[in-house]
């Protein structure tokens, strides 16, 4: 790894005293451009914060501390005993990802905190202010809890400085992360997930989240009232919030900050403020494509269970193997070919067998036949939620896949409690989500997490954790009550849930009605050109084409599904307005090629792209699927015109965008033009 780290002692450069008010005195700490200014003080015992952005406040005075059961206080009765500083500068290299190098460049603050100068510090809070946003975490020495401790409340508050334009969806319900955003002021929310996206009415953009989720509860928040969002750990069955033991450390409380809303998508806060990999050889964990038996399922097709319409069947498995070695895709997904599924499983998941095949499939046979054809298969561990079932097999199942070849594991836990008790997203599951990862790490095999507790960048530390689904993705186009996902959805993800991190939405259904499926109110609410500019704007190092294959043959709009990589060297997004329209180029990894995908909501709308970001020196020819004249998502969606075009740095392309529509393009060096 290429990396320069310079970190070094700069108390006096750092921490200034100052007076935030007659009877207050406290510390700030600014980024390392001086946009962005954290201050933190002491009221009335009480640990407060508040954050500035180019001399505005964002966040006024908030609250920061814990409350442990028993009485332990580490939110009052409290002073800073002691203060220390540092920076860093320092690049990195992701395994795989959006961009291969990120810079982590902050400086930081630390605070002790006790009852009094001659006592034991109770509690640290560590501050890191960057250029695109704040973090701040809490740790807990020996001395602050009780060793074997139990919050009952984190104090932790985002008080906004107005009410702020929001995209939220609810916490506490039972489909998880799978709603609808909803686009409100901050005062039109009780409880939300994170991340939680806002802007200010100065035009700047915030996300509050979390990094580095490992061993506590998720943070949600509640609307307290006067622009109060506080911290809502979300509770474990018997009530408590946190278990632990000291010394202990909480996730990062993250703000991300921007002047607009592209500056969301290329913040790198959430990667930086986790741990690097645990994993020494990362060289078997390889983004991919991959198809497989899936969509039928939803589209009533195939089904998981056995019968005549048994999708995981021997021979129906082989014919997607051939289809994937065939269009060079590197993995077979095979839902339904395990034990389990024909009672009702989603309800009750205690039925799964992780080792035990369908008698009509054949597992080594399946095995030896993607040994034959160069792709690997793509296991399935649906849980139903009954977590103690399957970690009662955790281990053999993971033995059975390594043995098998399988490189790749989907796991899914359907239900509203895990163990009937427990939500997805408190610190029963998240200690869950953590060993199953762990676990597939052991075997060299990379995890896709269906109903996974959020993303807070965890893949820097287990790059294995390879994608993960946490929204609503394609499949509510093919059974949703309210008929699928609305045309702005997918304007809106980018700005939301994928600032966690890569999802598995599973685009590229070209047969948008499914007719013949039998669903009359169902179908994909985009035109064809979207679902493949979707690749490119709804980032994941495990990309599916997901239709059928029948759907794929012989389609030429199928070439830009088998030519975009899934790896890429930097990504630059061009136009970003959420709910409306979102534009990103990304540069391949592997090679010289640029790809583009540009979407929209239900308006259609033209867009230029100027292509600044080719390489000066060369001449590229693009290859452009765009929505033709008269397509719109609704009426006329299969209307698609592939073009091709030369380019270079200075040609500014028009983005034709049909209502509900997108474009994709693919921009390769002309052969006899030569690098730099
Ligand atoms: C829900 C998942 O999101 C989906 O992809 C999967 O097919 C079903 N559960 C069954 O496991
Ligand atoms: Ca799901």
């Amino acid at each position: 790894m290429r990396s320069s780290i310079l970190r070094r002692m700069i108390l006096s450069a750092v921490v200034l005293l100052v007076s935030s008010s007659a009877q207050t005195a406290g510390y700030t700490v600014s980024s390392p451009s001086g946009k962005i200014t954290a201050a933190v003080w002491v009221r009335e015992g009480h640990p407060v914060y508040a954050i500035r952005f180019e001399g505005e406040d964002v966040i006024r005075e908030s609250r920061m501390g814990l409350l442990m059961a028993g009485g332990t206080d580490l939110s009052s009765g409290l002073k800073v005993v002691k203060t220390s500083s540092s920076s860093c500068d320092n690049t990195w290299i992701q395994p795989w990802g959006e961009t291969r190098e990120v810079t982590d460049r902050y400086n930081e603050l630390r605070l002790d905190f006790a009852a009094d100068r001659a006592a034991d510090t109770v509690l640290v809070i560590v501050f890191r202010v960057f250029d695109d946003g704040v973090g701040f975490r809490y740790e807990l020495p020996a001395a602050g809890a009780p060793e074997d401790f139990t919050i009952v409340d984190e104090k932790t508050e985002f008080a906004l400085s107005s009410d702020y334009r929001s995209w939220w969806i609810p916490a506490y319900e039972n489909n998880r992360y799978e709603y609808l955003y909803t686009e409100s002021a901050a005062s039109g929310f009780r409880v939300v997930h994170t991340p939680l996206t806002m802007e200010t009415s100065e035009g700047v953009f915030l996300s509050i989240h979390e990094a580095a989720l490992t061993d506590w509860a998720s943070m949600t928040l509640a609307n307290t009232g006067n622009g109060v969002l506080k911290c809502d750990l979300v509770p474990w069955s018997d009530g408590a919030r946190v278990k632990g033991r000291t010394p202990a450390l909480s996730p990062w409380r993250t703000i991300t900050i921007a002047d607009d809303a592209v500056g969301l998508l290329t913040s790198t806060i959430i990667l930086n403020l986790n741990e690097p990999s645990r994993i020494r050889d990362t060289s078997w964990i390889r983004p991919g494509k991959y198809v497989g038996i899936w969509w039928g399922m939803h589209i009533g097709k195939y089904s998981w269970g056995s019968g005549p319409k048994h999708g995981a069947t021997t021979e129906n498995t082989k014919r997607y193997i051939d289809f994937a070695s065939k269009n060079g895709f590197d993995g077979v997904l095979v839902e339904g070919w395990n034990i389990g599924w024909d009672g009702n499983w989603y309800a009750d998941g205690s039925s799964f067998r992780f080792t035990i095949p369908h008698p009509d499939f054949n597992m080594d046979e399946i095995s030896r036949y993607c040994a034959e054809k160069g792709v690997y298969l793509i296991g399935h561990h649906e849980t139903g939620a009954d977590i103690d079932n399957y970690e009662r097999q955790l281990d053999a199942a993971f033995d059975y896949y390594e043995k098998m070849g399988v490189r790749a594991v989907k796991t899914g836990y359907v239900g509203s409690r895990t163990n009937e008790f427990e939500w997805h997203h408190g610190q029963y599951m998240v200690r869950h989500y953590r060993k199953v990862v762990e676990k597939a790490a052991e075997h060299h095999i990379m995890v896709i997490v269906h109903e996974p507790i959020k993303d807070t960048g965890i893949r820097r530390t287990w790059p294995n954790m390879i994608s993960r689904e946490g929204a609503r993705g394609q499949e509510y186009n093919a059974w949703s009550g309210d008929g699928g996902n609305p045309p702005d959805h997918t304007t809106i993800l980018p700005f939301t849930r994928m600032l966690g991190g890569p999802m598995d939405f599973t685009p590229g259904i070209f047969d948008l009605f499914f007719s013949e499926a039998g669903r009359p109110n169902n179908r994909v609410n985009t035109t064809l050109a979207k679902q493949l500019a979707l690749y490119v704007v709804i980032y994941s190092p495990m990309q599916m084409a997901a239709d059928l294959p029948e759907n794929y043959e012989g389609h030429p709009a199928f070439a830009f599904i088998r030519d975009v990589p899934t790896d890429w060297e930097k990504s630059v997004p061009l136009h970003a307005s959420i709910g409306d329209y979102v534009t990103i180029a990304r540069k391949d990894r592997g090679g010289e090629d640029w790809f583009i995908g540009s979407i929209t909501d239900e308006n259609g709308r033209t867009l230029e792209a100027p292509l600044s970001f080719l390489d000066g020196n060369r001449e590229y020819e693009a290859t452009i699927y765009a929505d033709a004249p008269g397509a719109d998502w609704k009426e006329r969606p299969y209307l698609i015109e592939i073009t091709k075009k030369r380019v270079d740095s200075s040609s500014v392309l028009e983005l034709r965008l049909a209502p509900g529509g997108g474009q994709a393009v693919r921009i390769s060096p002309v052969l006899n033009s030569s690098p730099e």
